[in-house]
Order: structure tokens, then C-alpha cells, then sequence
């Protein structure tokens, strides 16, 4: 990138700067012996054209729209188009989180992200006794399709893109959201969204499981193909790193574990549906963390699309450029909140969105303050979009494109971040792909020793969390209105759930689930019966039944 004579005069000056640095070290010192990330990546005093000498600016950087990507999907970047305001929601019964819903899009929110409750991400119903105390708690409670004809309510489908953040049970929720658009006069071809539905990293770190890793990832493929033909705008699977952040790992390790999903979900379509990769990668779509350290997340961001680009075209011989496109959703560090002065979240939070938004992240949740001790409050959830939306239009970093490119310290970090996710990427491939990697637990391994690592550096003040072990507050008083799920909540889900039942035809629904059952042991797509037994009202857990049936539930052998 840079010419011998550039290189030569810049090492010189280097050098000059080198012996100051020691005289200064000498008489006054530094204030601490190592600087590292908050992933304990140490980063050097400086960088410089040395640092970028190997660098070729048309194979590695480019420009915005071109491969590596490095600099973005979108020629115009976001002049074209902000990033997504997409506030993760969801709360009591549909009826109340369709009101939140309705708030957010009337104060600015752009797209729509669904929490469900705990018996709905497990594939329980609300009357289940596993699902005692837990309704509406940490999500909407969905149990028919008559709760998300309520949920969606006065939403246009064919305007809002809506995402749900669902795993075991994915193909339940998205055939309820495939109906009720139907229903709605949308046709599938119109409905634009994202399903989690990334069962991968379920095994690795957020552990809300179901069946074993095969037919997990064949539910996917499923999904993955019936999209490719019926709902050509819904991206099926959003290929998530951010809970294997939140797990513990390193930048790099979510990084790369996350990609390795992503090749493992590819190499799964292509194998057992036989599409081809350009028929189903352009929609793809995944989702990272966005963590305190700065510029180690931007770099993590950038470094993505550059790696997943080459993998595209380079391992899996994509020829479209929307195959080579990392599309991805990021939300902010909920493991950097802190519960004591909480609203110094507000100011965590602001940082680690402004290091999404420098890192080009197509959609964005920010936290509220108070989310490390209940749902958000409306009040908190404002303050999250407001700093969204003070970012987008106040700042300026959206006037121009990737405007971090070509620094001598991010492209260096961005490097270094590529070449350790490739030796994690090659290490995997190693062992036989992801899904045995994870069956020897090695992904999860790494994360555990990391988690550990970083609670030792905090015991031990190495790391630093403002009001946690450095300047703490004696006798603290936390003055923050906690949003509580009233208990009343389960009693009327219990019995919106107990009508329905009441209503429909119990012989159609035991067809509807004796269709999905065949459909299951003949490694059929899934997907159509799912439709058709929740337009006829069978719950989400009656149909995961099925699948705990024919493919067996799965036990985490617990190694971490
Ligand atoms: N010029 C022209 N067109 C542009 C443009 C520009 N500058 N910028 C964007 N566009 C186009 C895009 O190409 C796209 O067109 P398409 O409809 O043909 O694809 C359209 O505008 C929409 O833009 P994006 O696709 O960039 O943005 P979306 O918001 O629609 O999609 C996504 C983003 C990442 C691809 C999608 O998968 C998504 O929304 N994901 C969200 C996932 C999510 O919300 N997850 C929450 C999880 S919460 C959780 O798990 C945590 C909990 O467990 C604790």
C-alpha cells in the first residue's frame, strides 16, 4: 500500500519517536505495564505504515459495495438507508406487547423484534406445569395463533419487517406468523423478517435446547428451503454470536464460532436440500454483540464481512454478490450493564452503539438502562431509541462511509481480529465441522476458560467496571422504577388458551399433528403441515411434542 521511500522516511520518524517515548518512560513511566482489550488482546502504544505494509488496498479494503465488503454492503452506506432501530420486545400477553409495539413505532423504532416468554423459546404451552410462574415474564406469551393475530394487530406486514427471536420452536412461530399474515391479506411473497432459529449456538451457549444437534439443524434446513421458494424476503436465520458473547467469549471466538455456524448451516442446505448457494445465501442474515471495548468491536464488524466474503465465494464457490454479503443485527453488551449505578448504562450503552454503527451494522437494539434488573421500563426503552437516533442524526458518523478505514491501528486490529477467527475457523474444520466440535464440547470449552479469565481480571481489578470494583457507592440506593409482570397475566393467558381450546376441532388438530409427524420421519419439509395444524389452532407445544416424539429430547452432557 505504501511505497519503500513512504515506508523508509516513517520508520525514521518512528524511531525518533521510539527514543523519546523511552526517555519519557524513564523519568515519569506508564501508568499501567499492559493495555489490552476487554478480551485481553494487548494493543501496542501505537501504529503505524509499518503496520499496513502488506496491505494491498484493492484486495483488503476497497470500497463499500465491492468485494471484501469491508466497508460495507451498500454503495451509499447510510445515506441510502439508517441502520434498523429494531427495539427487542415482548411482554405479559400479546395484547400488551402489541400496545408497546405500536409506542415504539410512534416514537421512531424503524423495525419490529420479538422476546418471548420462557415457555414459548422452550416450546411449552402456558398450561404447562414447566411453565408455572414464568408467563409473560421474560417475553410475550405465545401459545395459538389467536395470540399472535393479537400480537400483530394494526401492524402492516408488508411494511414492518418483524424479527423473532425464536429457537427450538422456530418453525411453529414463523408458520403462526406465515398464517396470520395470510390471514391478513399479506401474501408470503410480501412478509419481510428474521427468525433466529440458530440452533448451533443453543448447543454452545444459550442452552435453550430441545432435540439432538441433527434433526435441530434439519428443522432449519427446512426452513431455510421453504423461505428459499414461498417467502423470498425473510431471512431464516439469524446466526447469532451475541449470546456466545454474553456467554463469556472473546471478540474473537464469537467471531468465529459464529461464522463456523454460518458455514455449517450452508454446508447442511446444500447437502440435504441440494440448492444451490446462491439460491438461499443472499438472505442469511446474523447477529453480533456490540461490547464496551470500542474499537475492538468495530474491528470484530469489519473483519466479519471481510471473512465471510471470501468464504463465500472462495469455500462455497458463490457467484452472486448478495451471497458474499454479511447482513447482521447487533445488540449492545447486555454483560457490560451493571446493576449497581445503573444509569451509568446509558452512557455503555451509547458507546457500544456508536461502535455497532462505526462497524456498519445493518439493524441495531440498544439496551435500557434497566434491563440488568427487569424488563424495560417505557421511560428507559425512550432513552435507548433516543441514543440511537442522537447517533444516526446528530453525531455526523453516518455522513460518510466506514470512516475508520485506512487507520493504521483499525485495519490492523481488523487484520489480526481475520487471522485469529481463520486459525479458530481451519481448527474446527479440523475436528469434523461444528457439530462434532461441539460434541466434544471444544467451543464451549473456550468460552469457559475465557468467562473465567475475565471474572479473575475483574476479582482482581486487572479489569475495570465502573461502580462495580472501582468507585463503588457505599449503601447504594437504586432509584429505578422496576417494571414487574403482574401475576394476573398468567391467569388470562391461561384462559384466552382454555377458549381456544374450547373452539376448535380437536380431530383436525390430531390430523394436523399426525401430518407433521409423518412429515418428520420422512425427512419431508416440515414446514407446510406446521402451517396448516396452527391455522388450526395447535399450540406451540403440541407440535414440538411431535418433534420431542420422533427425534428424542436432547440432554446437555453439561460441560459448561
Ligand atoms: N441503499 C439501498 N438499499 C438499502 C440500503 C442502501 N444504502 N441499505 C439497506 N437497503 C435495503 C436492503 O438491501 C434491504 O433490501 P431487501 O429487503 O431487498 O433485503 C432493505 O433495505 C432492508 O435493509 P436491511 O436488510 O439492511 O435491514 P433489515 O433491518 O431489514 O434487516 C437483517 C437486517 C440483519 C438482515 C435482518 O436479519 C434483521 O433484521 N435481523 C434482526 C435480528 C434481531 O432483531 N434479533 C434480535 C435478537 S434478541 C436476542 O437474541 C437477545 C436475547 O436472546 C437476549
Amino acid at each position: 500500500m505504501f511505497s519503500k521511500e513512504f515506508l523508509d522516511e516513517s520508520s525514521a520518524l518512528k524511531k525518533k519517536w521510539e527514543d523519546e517515548v523511552k526517555k519519557t518512560v524513564a523519568k515519569h513511566g506508564d501508568q499501567k505495564e499492559k493495555w489490552t482489550t476487554v478480551s485481553d488482546l494487548e494493543i501496542k502504544r501505537i501504529y503505524g505504515p509499518d503496520d499496513l505494509k502488506d496491505m494491498d488496498f484493492a484486495q483488503d479494503i476497497g470500497y463499500p459495495g465491492q468485494f471484501p465488503f469491508l466497508r460495507g454492503n451498500q454503495a451509499t452506506g447510510y445515506r441510502g438507508k439508517y441502520w434498523t432501530f429494531r427495539m427487542f420486545s415482548g411482554m405479559g400477553t400479546a395484547v400488551e406487547t402489541n400496545k408497546r409495539w405500536h409506542y415504539l413505532l410512534s416514537t421512531g423504532q424503524t423495525g419490529l423484534s420479538t422476546a418471548f416468554d420462557f415457555p414459548t423459546l422452550m416450546g411449552y404451552d402456558s398450561d404447562s406445569p414447566k411453565a408455572k410462574g414464568e408467563c409473560g415474564k421474560c417475553g410475550v406469551a405465545i401459545d395459538t395463533i389467536e395470540d399472535f393475530k393479537d400480537l400483530i394487530n394494526g401492524i402492516p406486514l408488508d411494511r414492518i419487517s418483524t424479527s423473532m427471536t425464536i429457537n427450538p420452536p422456530a418453525t411453529v412461530l414463523w408458520a403462526m406468523y406465515c398464517a396470520a399474515a395470510e390471514m391478513q391479506g399479506v401474501p408470503l411473497a410480501k412478509i419481510s423478517g428474521t427468525i433466529q432459529n440458530d440452533m448451533l449456538k443453543e448447543f454452545i451457549a444459550q442452552k435453550t435446547l430441545m432435540c439432538p444437534p441433527e434433526p435441530s439443524v434439519k428443522l432449519i434446513s427446512d426452513t431455510i428451503e421453504f423461505g428459499t421458494k414461498f417467502v423470498p424476503r425473510w431471512n431464516t436465520v439469524s446466526i447469532s454470536g451475541y449470546h456466545i458473547r454474553e456467554a463469556g467469549s472473546t471478540a474473537v471466538q464469537e467471531l468465529a464460532f459464529t461464522l463456523r455456524d454460518g458455514m455449517e448451516y450452508v454446508e447442511d442446505v446444500i447437502r440435504r436440500k441440494g440448492l444451490q448457494v446462491d439460491e438461499f445465501a443472499p438472505r442469511l442474515s446474523f447477529f453480533f454483540n456490540a461490547h464496551i471495548d470500542f474499537f475492538e468491536e468495530i474491528a470484530k464488524l469489519r473483519a466479519a464481512r471481510r471473512i465471510w466474503a471470501k468464504a463465500m465465494r472462495d469455500r462455497f464457490g458463490a457467484k452472486d454478490p448478495r451471497s458474499w454479503w454479511m447482513r447482521f443485527h447487533t445488540q449492545t453488551a447486555g454483560c457490560s450493564l451493571t446493576a449497581q449505578q445503573p444509569y451509568n448504562n446509558v452512557i455503555r450503552t451509547a458507546v457500544e452503539a456508536l461502535a455497532a454503527v462505526m462497524g456498519g451494522t445493518q439493524s441495531l437494539h440498544t439496551n435500557s438502562l434497566d434491563e440488568v434488573l427487569c424488563l424495560p421500563s417505557e421511560h428507559a426503552v425512550q432513552i435507548a431509541l433516543r441514543t440511537q437516533q442522537i447517533i444516526a442524526e446528530e453525531t455526523g458518523v453516518a455522513n460518510t462511509i466506514d470512516p475508520l478505514a485506512g487507520s493504521y491501528f483499525v485495519e490492523s486490529l481488523t487484520n489480526e481480529m481475520e487471522e485469529k477467527a481463520w486459525a479458530y475457523i481451519h481448527k474446527i474444520d479440523e475436528m469434523g465441522g461444528m457439530i462434532a466440535a461441539i460434541e466434544k464440547g471444544y467451543p464451549q470449552m473456550e468460552i469457559s476458560d475465557a468467562a473465567y479469565k475475565f471474572q479473575r481480571q475483574i476479582d482482581a481489578r486487572e479489569k475495570v467496571m465502573i461502580g462495580v470494583n472501582k468507585y463503588g457507592e457505599e449503601n447504594e440506593e437504586t432509584d429505578i422504577p422496576l417494571v414487574e409482570i403482574d401475576e394476573s397475566v398468567e391467569a388470562e393467558q391461561l384462559k384466552r388458551l382454555a377458549k381456544v381450546k374450547r373452539k376448535r376441532d380437536d380431530r383436525m388438530v390430531a390430523k394436523c399433528l399426525k401430518d407433521i409427524a409423518a412429515s418428520c420421519k420422512k425427512g419431508d419439509n416440515v414446514m407446510p403441515s406446521c402451517i396448516e395444524a396452527v391455522k388450526n389452532y395447535a399450540t406451540v407445544q403440541e407440535i414440538c411434542d411431535v418433534y420431542r416424539e420422533v427425534y428424542g429430547e436432547y440432554r446437555d452432557p453439561g460441560i459448561f
